[in-house]
């Protein structure tokens, strides 16, 4: 008999990826090794996690490393490389300094995990993601982004605080760049199938309030990550991230064809050809499957090109560093 436990790397030993080790150990996806530059800091994550192991029950191993051929056989790798915005900063603003560090990363794994499935955390999302496919040379399915699942969270909590109702019955799908103009669409947004913008009218009896309060959860939707940024002072979201990016290695590791949002390459799906940005996707072994193509109208396409030629700049801001 032969069992293969299944082998996730993180690359990048900060904050998101303390919280995904031990999310991943949690959820007994699999055997764990954090990478880092900074030696001492991935071992240092990983021992002191493995120290709970007896609290919390979970029998795989976690190992932190500075060396790129300890990622040798990674099913998934998630990488969370790269520095996080201040206040005051947009994600578009870390371009430069992170694109080289991903271009890097990318060149070592497709040396050394070159048949796993690559989700990117960094920012500026979608345009990482395209880095990253270039980087490692995979077919475009097996390098995907993280930022739709979080997106979508945010817009379901904030409508499940706003109604009073359990966040579980919420369905709101965020399409577009994991950025400033990301579509939030509140047409498909819905609690246990019914649409959000009834029960706000039913609640208010006003179909202009109403609107009104779903305005603000839009760019509230749309601003969430610096709200978290201006919090916190010393850096971006962790909690949140980590917890979006297990839930798609889930999905990969268990074949479960899930059908979530995440950064995926389009191929003429919503007119868009050859970019990376925000969709529905479903999520299997082999990384992102079916883009479904949701019916959006003249209002909701508008938001999603302005949104899709925001990573275009940005892919071409990359282009002219050379990258
Ligand atoms: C955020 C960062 C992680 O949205 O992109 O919080």
């Amino acid at each position: 008999m032969s069992i293969s436990v299944p082998k996730i790397a993180l690359v990048g030993g900060g904050q998101i990826g303390g919280v995904l080790a031990q999310l991943c150990a949690m959820r007994r996806l699999g055997n764990v090794v954090i990478f880092d530059i900074v030696d001492g800091l991935p071992q240092g994550k990983a021992l002191d996690i493995m120290e709970a192991s007896r609290v919390d029950g979970f029998d795989g191993s976690i190992t932190g490393t500075t060396d790129y051929k300890d990622l040798a056989g990674s099913d998934v790798v998630i990488v969370t490389s790269g520095v996080p915005r201040k206040p005051g900063m947009s994600r578009d603003d870390l371009l430069t300094i992170n694109a080289k560090i991903i271009k890097s990363v990318g060149e070592n794994l497709k040396v050394h995990a070159p048949n796993a499935v690559v989700i990117v955390i960094s920012n500026p999302l979608d345009a990482m993601v395209t880095l990253m496919q270039k980087a490692t040379g995979f077919p475009a399915n097996r390098v995907i982004g993280q930022a739709g699942v979080l997106d979508s969270s945010r817009f379901a909590s904030f409508i499940a605080w706003e109604l009073g109702v359990s966040v579980k019955d919420i369905n709101a799908p965020v399409l577009g760049g994991h950025g400033d103009t990301m579509v939030p669409l509140v047409r498909y947004a819905n609690v246990g199938g019914l649409p959000v913008m009834e029960l706000l009218e039913r609640k208010y009896k006003s179909a202009d309030k109403a609107k009104e309060v779903m305005e603000k959860i839009v760019q509230r939707t749309r601003d969430a990550g610096g709200e978290v940024v201006n919090l916190l002072k010393t850096g971006s979201a962790f909690y949140s991230p980590a917890s979006a990016a297990v839930q798609m290695t889930e999905a990969i590791l268990r074949d479960e064809k899930r059908v979530l949002p995440v950064c995926a390459k389009l191929n003429g799906e919503f007119g868009v050809n050859g970019y990376y940005v925000g969709v529905l996707a479903t999520l299997g072994k082999d990384g992102s499957g079916v883009v479904q193509e949701i019916a959006l109208n003249a209002e909701e396409q508008a938001m999603f090109d302005k949104s899709v030629n925001a990573v275009k700049t940005l892919v071409e801001d990359m282009g002219r560093l050379g990258l």
